[in-house]
C-alpha cells in the first residue's frame, strides 16, 4: 500500500463504485465499434459485472457515438457512454467543435476533459480545461478531468505539484455537489509501457483527493472517483486497485483488445483483491 490520503475519505473507498473506462482515442470506426462492444458484452456476460460492483464506460470517437448508443440501448448493454472532448461553447460558428448539448442528446454520461494529448497537440491550457468542465456540467455530463506530469516536470517539481496545480484551476467555480471524476495520467506512462508503481499512483491520487477536499469539501472528496491511467493492463490493474485512493482506471491501448479489457474489468477475480 502507498501513502494514504490522510483524509477520512480514503478509508471510505468502498462507498465509491470502481470505474473502468476505455479511452479508444482515434481508433475503431463505427462498424468496428459495433463488433467490439458486442464482443466485449458477450465476453463479460458470465462475469456478472452487471451486479454493479464495477462500472464500465467506453469513450469512442465522436463519429461512433450514435451507433454505440443505439447498440447499448437496443441490446440493454450496461456500459456507460462517454465522449473524448467537448466544446466550451453551446452552439454557433465554431467549425469542428462538438457541443455538450449534442452529447447529452446521445445519452452520453461522461466526457474526458484535458487529456494530455489534447493539452499537447491542441494547446489546451488549464483555463480551457476549466471552461470545458463548466460546459460539461451545464449539460449534466460528468467530466473526467485528466491531470498529470511529464517526466521532466516530475524531476523538477516532484510527483504531485503539476497535478495539484492543474486540478486547482480546473475546479475553480465548480459547485460542491458536482459529479466529477479525476484521472491521474502521468504523461511518461501513457502508451509507453512504462507504468507508474502502485505507490506512485496512490501518492498523486491522494494529493488529488486533497485538492477536491479543499475546493469542494470533504463530502465531495469522499464521493469523487479518482482513476489512474497510463499503461494499465490486466497484469497490473489489481495492484492499482488495492490502493485506497485509486477508484478505477482510464485505459488506452488495452481497452481496444476485448480479452485484455474484459480481464481488467474483472480485476476483482485476480488473486489477492
Ligand atoms: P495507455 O493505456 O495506452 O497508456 O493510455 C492511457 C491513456 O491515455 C488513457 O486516457
Amino acid at each position: 500500500m502507498g501513502v494514504s490520503a490522510d483524509l477520512d475519505s480514503s478509508a471510505t473507498s468502498s462507498r465509491r463504485t470502481p470505474l473502468i473506462a476505455g479511452n479508444w482515442k482515434m481508433n475503431l470506426d463505427h462498424l468496428q465499434a459495433v463488433a467490439f462492444v458486442q464482443k466485449l458484452h458477450w465476453t463479460l456476460k458470465d462475469a456478472k459485472h452487471e451486479d454493479g460492483s464495477v462500472e464500465v464506460a467506453v469513450f469512442p470517437p465522436f463519429t461512433d457515438l450514435r451507433t454505440v448508443q443505439t447498440l447499448l440501448d437496443a441490446d440493454k448493454i450496461p456500459f456507460a457512454l462517454g465522449a473524448q472532448d467537448v466544446s466550451t461553447q453551446d452552439s454557433g460558428a465554431y467549425t469542428g467543435e462538438i457541443s455538450g448539448a449534442f452529447l447529452a442528446k446521445l445519452d452520453a454520461s461522461y466526457v474526458i476533459i484535458g487529456h494530455s494529448e489534447r493539452r499537447q497537440y491542441h494547446a489546451e491550457t488549464d483555463e480551457v480545461v476549466a471552461a470545458k468542465v463548466k460546459a460539461a456540467l451545464k449539460h449534466s455530463l460528468v467530466p473526467v478531468i485528466c491531470v498529470g506530469e511529464t517526466l521532466e516536470q516530475r524531476e523538477e517539481s516532484g510527483p504531485t505539484a503539476v497535478s495539484v496545480a492543474q486540478l486547482q484551476v480546473a475546479l475553480e467555480g465548480v459547485p460542491a455537489d458536482a459529479d466529477i471524476v479525476i484521472a491521474y495520467e502521468p504523461v511518461w506512462a501513457i502508451g509507453t509501457g512504462q507504468v507508474a508503481s502502485p505507490e506512485q499512483a496512490q501518492e498523486v491520487c491522494a494529493a488529488v483527493r486533497r485538492v477536491v477536499a479543499e475546493k469542494l469539501g470533504e463530502d465531495a472528496a469522499a464521493r469523487t472517483r479518482v482513476l489512474y491511467g497510463g499503461s494499465v493492463k490486466a497484469a497490473n490493474i489489481a495492484s492499482f486497485m488495492r490502493e485506497p485512493d485509486v477508484d478505477g482506471a482510464l485505459v488506452g491501448g488495452a481497452s481496444l483488445v476485448v480479452d485484455e479489457f474484459a480481464a481488467i474489468i474483472r480485476y476483482q477475480k485476480h488473486v489477492g483483491v
